[in-house]
């Protein structure tokens, strides 16, 4: 659990916030990029569910992270009451979905907003909704037709900015990617060095043995040195 200066902390939701969510989402309800869930499906994805509380208790806000795959996760449903608003508390709930999802290994958070500016600013980037699995695209198409009549075609039809963000490489694990990259290309070479190395010795061992055997007089002094070893002998 975070709490911050202001009193707000910011936890996971239980089976007794489900009212609360519902209530913060219909405080919103008039924002056309909000997809307002029904309650059986905050019921039944309640431990997806992070809400932001006052020092009374109350749910002043709330936001979904839903797990799709081991490695990428979507957040949805980030609200907050419209009294509330401008005051970081949006920011702080996308803030701890990526906390959450970094300590799980997620590599990658995506969301689909009419918003892109608001999430621009949090460090995510538009991509195109073809590239998620169609699985996740179905699933989204369902949340579609659970909104009302009216949002059916914006939502349809383009109006939401698909955008995502990676979080699995952080300046940390490139630093070391960077030296343990070095160390292997440094390693490799050297093996590479010895390698060459090997069959020039032995080249010039043999070389010699010929040189030799061609001024012994003896019988193999017919045997003519090839190109490479008609170096002159040291
Ligand atoms: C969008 C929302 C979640 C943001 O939460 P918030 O707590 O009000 O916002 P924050 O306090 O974290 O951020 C405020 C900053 O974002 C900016 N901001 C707010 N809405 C913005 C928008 N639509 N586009 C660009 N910037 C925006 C504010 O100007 C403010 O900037 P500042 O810090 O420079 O003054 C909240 O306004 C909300 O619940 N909206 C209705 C529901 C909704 O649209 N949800 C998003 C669905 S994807």
């Amino acid at each position: 659990m975070h709490r911050s200066l202001d009193g707000k902390a910011i936890e996971p939701a239980t089976e007794r916030d489900v009212a609360a969510i519902i209530s913060v989402l219909t405080a919103n309800r008039h924002d056309g990029g909000l997809f307002q869930e029904p309650k059986s499906e905050v019921q039944s994805n309640v431990g997806d569910f992070l809400v932001a509380r006052d020092l009374s208790r109350r749910v002043v806000a709330c936001t979904a992270l839903h797990r799709h795959t081991a490695t990428c996760a979507e957040i949805l449903g980030v609200a907050v009451l419209p009294e509330l608003q401008g005051q970081g508390i949006g920011m702080r709930l996308v803030r701890e979905c990526e906390q959450i999802a970094k300590a799980e290994r997620i590599e990658q958070l995506w969301l689909a907003t009419i918003k892109p500016t608001y999430f621009a600013r949090l460090g995510y980037e538009k991509f195109s909704r073809w590239e998620l699995p169609t699985r996740v695209l179905l699933r989204k198409l369902r949340q579609v037709f659970q909104q009302p009549l009216s949002r059916w075609l914006p939502a349809l039809f383009g109006c939401h900015t698909f955008m995502k963000r990676r979080l699995g490489v952080t300046p940390h694990a490139t630093l070391l990617k960077v030296v343990v990259g070095c160390f292997v290309s440094m390693y490799t070479d050297r093996l590479r060095q010895q390698r060459l190395a090997i069959p020039k010795q032995a080249n010039e061992g043999s070389s010699k043995m010929r040189c030799r055997a061609d001024h012994s007089g003896s019988r193999w002094s017919g045997l003519r040195a090839e190109p490479n070893a008609a170096r002159p002998c040291g």
